[in-house]
C-alpha cells in the first residue's frame, strides 16, 4: 500500500518521528490587577466578572515588559527545565497578536535576545488558537526532518489593545508568555504530540477584531468583541476539533488525563467539557489567576499544571483554543 492510501491513524502509528515535549516555562509580568482594582476605574463589579468569566485577576505589563520581553523569560525557563541551551534550539515560533512591531516579527527578537544566530524564528497570528497553531506548525516542521528542536511560544500584552473605557473587553484579558520546548525524537514510543486539527473561516471577523492596522487606519486599533456572539459559537466549534483529533488518532475522552484549554471564560470550558464527559477533575483551569491571555492561556495554564506536578509523562493532553478570526483547534499531546 502507497503511503498515500494509508489511514491517517496507521500513518502516524507507521511513522515514527514525533514532536516530544522536553520543558515549559512561564512569564507574567509583576503587577496583578483585581477585579476590584478594575471596579475603581469602570462601572463593574467582582461579582460580575467572577459569575460571568471565573475571572478573578490579571497580571498587566509594566514599563519595559513587551511582549517580546515576556515571550524571553518564558523560552528561558522552558530551555532551563528542558535541561538545554539557546545553541540546541534550530526554530522558535511566537504565537502572538501584539507583537512589539508591526515589523519585524517578535519571534526574531526573541532568537536575538537568546543569542541564536542559527535556524529560523518567525510569528504566527491567530489570536486566542495561536498556540494550538504553533504547535501545530512546529510539529509538521520536527516531523518532515527539517528541524530538531523548536521553541514554541504564545505571548501577548493585550492590555495595549483594550479600550479601558469599555467593561464588556476589558475587564477579560490579561498579559503573559508560556513556552514549551518540542524536540524531534525517532524512539519516543507513545510519546509527543500525536494529532492536530486547525480550522478557521473568516466570515465571522466583525464579531472579534482590533480595529486598526498599519494598511488600513495607520494605527494599532483597539480590540472590539461581541463577547454574547463569540461564546455561541465557542463550545461548538471547539469540541467539533477535539473529536476530529480523538478520531484521527483512535482515542475517546475517557482516555484523556488532562484537558488544558484555552482560558477566556470558565463557562465555555465548563460546557466544552461537558460536551464530551470530560470531568471536572481532569480540567486545568487558570482563568481565575491569569484572565484571558489570549496565545499564551495555554502555555501558562501547561506551566502550572506540571510544575505543581499534576501533568506526568506517559500522560495524555488535550488543548484547545478558540479566537478572532474566527480560528479554532485542537491538539493531542502524549507527555
Ligand atoms: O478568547 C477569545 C474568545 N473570546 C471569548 O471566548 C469571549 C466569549 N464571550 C464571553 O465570555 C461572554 O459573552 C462575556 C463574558 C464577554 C459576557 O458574558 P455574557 O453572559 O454573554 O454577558 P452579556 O454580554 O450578555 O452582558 C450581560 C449584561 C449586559 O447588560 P444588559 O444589556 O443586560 O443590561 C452588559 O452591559 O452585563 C453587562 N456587562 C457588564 N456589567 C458589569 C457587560 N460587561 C460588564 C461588566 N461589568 N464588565
Amino acid at each position: 500500500m502507497t503511503a498515500m492510501g494509508m489511514g491517517t491513524t496507521l500513518r502516524n502509528q507507521l511513522n515514527k518521528r514525533r514532536s516530544v515535549v522536553r520543558g515549559v516555562g512561564a512569564c507574567l509580568p509583576e503587577r496583578v490587577a483585581t477585579n476590584a482594582d478594575l471596579a475603581k476605574i469602570i462601572d463593574t463589579s467582582d461579582d460580575w466578572i467572577v459569575q460571568r468569566t471565573g475571572i478573578r485577576q490579571r497580571h498587566i505589563a509594566g514599563p519595559g515588559e513587551t511582549t517580546s520581553t515576556l515571550a524571553t523569560k518564558a523560552a528561558e525557563r522552558a530551555l532551563a527545565a528542558a535541561g538545554l541551551t539557546a545553541a540546541d534550539i534550530d526554530l522558535i515560533i511566537v504565537a502572538t497578536s501584539t507583537p512589539d512591531y508591526t515589523f519585524p516579527a517578535t519571534a526574531t527578537q526573541v532568537q536575538a535576545a537568546l543569542g541564536i544566530t542559527r535556524g529560523v524564528a518567525f510569528d504566527v497570528q491567530a489570536v486566542c488558537s495561536g498556540f494550538v497553531f504553533a504547535v501545530a506548525t512546529a510539529d509538521k516542521f520536527l516531523a518532515s526532518g527539517s528541524h530538531q528542536r523548536a521553541l514554541v511560544i504564545g505571548a501577548e500584552t493585550f492590555s495595549r489593545i483594550l479600550d479601558w473605557e469599555d467593561r464588556t473587553t476589558c475587564v477579560l484579558f490579561g498579559d503573559g508568555a508560556g513556552a514549551i520546548v518540542l524536540e524531534a525524537r525517532e524512539d519516543s514510543g507513545a510519546a509527543g504530540v500525536i494529532g492536530s486539527r486547525l480550522r478557521s473561516d473568516g466570515r465571522h471577523r466583525a464579531k472579534l477584531y482590533v480595529d486598526g492596522g498599519p494598511s488600513t487606519t495607520q494605527t494599532v486599533g483597539k480590540l472590539r468583541m461581541s463577547g454574547r456572539e463569540v461564546f455561541k459559537h465557542a463550545v461548538g466549534m471547539v469540541t467539533d476539533v477535539m473529536t476530529d483529533v480523538f478520531e484521527d488518532t483512535g482515542t475517546t475522552a475517557a482516555d484523556l488525563d488532562w484537558f488544558v484549554p484555552h482560558q477566556a471564560n470558565e463557562r465555555i470550558i465548563d460546557a466544552s467539557a461537558a460536551k464530551l464527559g470530560i470531568p471536572l477533575n481532569k480540567i486545568v483551569k487558570t482563568v481565575a489567576l491569569h484572565g484571558n491571555t489570549s496565545a499564551a492561556s495555554i502555555p501558562l495554564a501547561l506551566s502550572v499544571a506540571v510544575d505543581d506536578g499534576r501533568i506526568q509523562p506517559g500522560q495524555l493532553v488535550m488543548i484547545e483554543a478558540m479566537g478572532g478570526g474566527f480560528t479554532w483547534g485542537a491538539a493531542l499531546i502524549r507527555w
